[in-house]
């Protein structure tokens, strides 16, 4: 693990130490790796004084349950949101940016698994908004459960770059959220973690998903100012310009430049496909060469714990990167 470049989300959490400290495979923890000596860059609480203090056991590990689905609405054929009931306590640890879980139908086994953003997390009523784009055997498998998924969850580490997105550190900043396709779930759900405290922007591109979706969700429909989010909508709280842009029309963006420019935003977050968060991401650099940057993790996640290697890449020192477990290092 390169100690220098990334950090595991996970640290320091409920479900730290995981089960990479049962096989010496921590991605922090030099004593946890094997090593007789501490050399880790980490700061918050010894991983490796909560592993022998727990009794060498995960902590919390992530159980599977059965969440009723509550409604299930269709904003498009192939695009559709359900609510699903979770229990207040889940909604809470699901209310963070960049949170997702692992979804399928009671009758589908282990390889229907699939990774979906949570995009609102209500904490009264003890639920979670999920938007599914259907595309194949994974989700379509999820059309086919009429009652309860089988839900295991919270994971963190929907957006990289995060750490730029936590409500806690975040205080009259100015934000925009770029994001297009399903990429507007996890920007609802960040918007909504981060208004009260900052002014939040949506650049918004529609295709392939519903502006009906978008105005349920964010409170008004169309190019303009919104000064205040619908209260009925579970929203309150000021965000500011909903813009709908097409990301891939030259005009549109350099429309997005001059909002860039104007607004000299803080944080931008590209939730988008990799496409676009390679190319809106570099636009955005290139413009504010000091915002802070988040985008989608679009890497191909399985197991969400580090031990699949469904997500790992190989980086220039050889080092294999868990990237459902992996933050990178600003
Ligand atoms: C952190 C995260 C959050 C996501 N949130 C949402 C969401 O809120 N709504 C939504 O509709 N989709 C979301 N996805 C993508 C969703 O998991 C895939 O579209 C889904 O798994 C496709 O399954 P399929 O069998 O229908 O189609 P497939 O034909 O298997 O795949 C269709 C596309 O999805 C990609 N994909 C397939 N499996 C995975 C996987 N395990 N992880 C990532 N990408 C995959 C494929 O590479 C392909 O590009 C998210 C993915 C990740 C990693
Ligand atoms: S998804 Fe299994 S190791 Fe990352």
């Amino acid at each position: 693990m390169s100690y220098n470049t990334y950090d595991c989300i996970d640290a320091g959490t409920e479900n730290c130490p995981c089960y990479l400290a049962l096989t010496g495979d921590c991605l922090i923890c030099s004593r946890l790796q094997g090593k007789d000596c501490c050399d880790c860059n980490w700061r918050g609480v010894c991983i490796y004084n909560e592993f022998v203090q727990g009794n060498r056991k995960v902590s919390n590990p992530r159980i599977e349950f059965e969440a009723k689905i509550l409604e299930k609405k269709f904003y498009l054929d192939d695009l559709v949101i359900f609510i699903l009931d979770v229990g207040k306590g889940f909604a809470i640890k699901a209310s963070h940016p960049g949170s997702y879980v692992f979804l399928r139908g009671r009758q589908s086994s282990h390889f229907y698994d699939l990774p979906i953003s949570v995009m609102r997390a209500d904490v009264e009523q003890g639920t979670i908004h999920v938007a599914v784009k259907i595309i194949a055997l994974k989700t379509k498998a999820l059309l086919e459960e009429p009652d309860r998924f089988i839900l295991r969850g919270v994971y963190r580490n929907g957006i990289q770059g995060v750490g730029a997105l936590r409500p806690e550190k975040t205080k009259e900043k100015k934000i925009l959220f770029i994001a297009k396709g399903i990429g507007v779930a996890p920007a609802i759900l960040a918007a909504n973690a981060l208004r009260f405290r900052n002014k939040v922007d949506f650049v918004l591109d529609t295709e392939k998903i519903s502006t009906e979706l978008i105005s349920d969700y964010l409170g008004e429909k169309g190019n303009h100012d919104v000064k205040e989010m619908k209260e009925e909508n579970g929203i309150i709280g000021e965000l500011g310009v909903i813009k709908y842009l097409t990301l891939n029309n030259e005009q549109d963006r350099r429309d997005l430049v001059r909002l860039l420019k104007k607004e000299n935003y803080d944080c931008v977050g590209v939730l988008a496909s990799d496409y676009f968060v390679d190319t809106i991401g570099a636009l955005v650099r290139r413009t504010l060469p000091e915002v802070k940057l988040a985008n989608s993790n679009n890497f191909r996640i399985c197991c969400g714990e580090g031990i699949c290697g469904a997500c790992s890449f190989v980086n220039e020192e050889g080092d294999t990167i868990r990237m459902c477990k992996c933050q990178r290092r600003e």
